[in-house]
């Protein structure tokens, strides 16, 4: 295949602007912050169209005039698929608004969205000669690492809590991946990456540590731009941890913008947590910048159990400029929702996803969302890599 036309023109800091390099690997900027991907969006604007992706297969890397692996040598693929948009339109009627639909990621190699990112990151480790990648999880990122490291032939250390779903312990392991079960949370799996760095030679890619995993996860605004025939949804459910999606497809909607492929409307980007952990939900609520850690963080939705997290001024500057919010909701509403989905609907939910169908429908009871709007839920993994709940019939 001939190679595709690259666009990189450097990385810059998320919080001072400052320019980095953009062939050499990178982790966080010198202040410490998340590293953005910058690309010639004006010669992305004379390269493309929107028909130019029309006709293109490859899933997510179809991008890849937006993405910054350079040579086709790199990319590492395992079947990446366009994410379905699924319509739920018995749930819409039952709570009397118009639409409602989920874009289901659970299609992704591995189950998960994480894919998307850890795609991206591994191409760009195996472009930089890395051997070998860590990182902290709760699961499912675990899993999309061990898979396209081991699939790019580099070497994947994954450090989990406890008490991560045993499945998500059993794929990382099965796909090649060193698992270390870790008595703590994310961020105490995080210090021992940090730690261990240096002496382990490690590539971090802890979320946002490094500048390529959101340049994966931004193609879910791509793939849902061009999915929706070029006209974005007025709100966009998305569970939030560490952010990178939200914080992702808010950078796509700028580069798409400044391309030419959509206009100047956007979606109010909503961030999802659960009551249990819900540092974002805290600090929009007290107007911060930044969210303190939350102490004693638990859920049953594994992958929004993040105390804390480094992209929390993205999170909250995206949020506070699309005109969105951030919302909670507990345990039992995210178990409720998922039976009434996978009941009313036939689709079967994770609890991450179950928390924006909850979330959404306690947001249009209180007017934050309007019957009328064009809402998607995210739904980030697949329902079956979870233990099930119970319903309450048939059993
Ligand atoms: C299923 C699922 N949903 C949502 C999230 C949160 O994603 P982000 O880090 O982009 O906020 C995760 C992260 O682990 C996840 O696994």
């Amino acid at each position: 295949m001939a190679e595709f036309p690259t666009f990189t023109v450097h990385l810059e800091c998320s919080s001072t602007g400052a320019r980095y390099p953009a062939d050499e690997l990178h982790g966080l900027s010198d202040a410490g912050k998340p590293l953005l991907v910058r690309y010639d969006l004006n010669a992305i604007r004379r390269a493309v169209t929107r028909e130019t992706f029309a006709g293109r297969a490859g899933g997510f890397w179809k991008y890849r005039e937006f993405l910054p692996v350079r040579k086709n040598a790199d990319v590492v693929s395992l079947g990446e698929v366009m994410t379905p948009i699924i319509e739920l339109p018995a749930l819409a009627r039952r709570a009397g608004a118009q639409h409602l639909a989920v874009k289901d990621e659970g299609r992704l190699p591995t189950g998960s969205f994480k894919a998307r990112g850890l795609a991206l990151a591994v191409a760009m480790a195996k472009a930089f000669g890395v051997r070998r990648m860590a990182m902290p999880t709760n699961g499912n990122a675990g899993a999309a690492l061990a898979a396209y490291a081991t699939r790019a032939g580099i070497e994947s250390d994954v450090f989990c809590p406890a008490d991560t779903p045993e499945i998500n312990v059993r794929e990382i392991d099965l796909a090649g991946g060193r698992v270390t079960l870790v008595d703590g949370l994310i961020n105490d799996c995080g210090r021992l990456v940090a730690e261990g760095r240096e002496r382990m030679g490690w590539f971090d890619v802890s979320t946002l540590k490094e500048p390529y995993r959101i340049e994966g996860k931004k193609t879910m605004g791509f793939e849902l731009a061009e999915q929706l025939d070029w006209k974005l949804p007025d709100a966009i459910f998305y569970p939030t941890g560490g952010g990178t999606g939200l914080i992702g497809m808010w950078k796509a909607f700028d580069e798409l913008e400044a391309a030419g492929l959509i206009g100047s409307s956007r979606p109010r980007m909503v961030a999802v947590q659960a009551t249990g952990c819900a540092p974002i939900v805290r600090a929009w609520q007290q107007g911060a910048d930044h969210a303190e850690p939350w102490q004693n963080a638990h859920t049953i939705a594994a992958g929004i159990r993040v105390p804390g997290a480094i992209g929390d001024f993205l999170i909250l500057r995206a949020l506070r400029e699309s005109g969105g919010f951030a919302i909670a909701v507990n345990d039992s509403e995210i178990n409720e929702g998922l039976v009434e989905v996978a009941r009313t609907e036939g689709f079967l939910l994770c609890p991450e996803g179950a928390a924006t169908y909850a979330a959404w429908r306690a947001a249009l009871a209180e007017g934050r969302v309007g019957p009328h709007e064009n809402v998607l839920l995210f739904n980030c993994a697949s329902g079956l890599k979870y233990p099930l709940p119970k319903g309450d019939a048939h059993l």
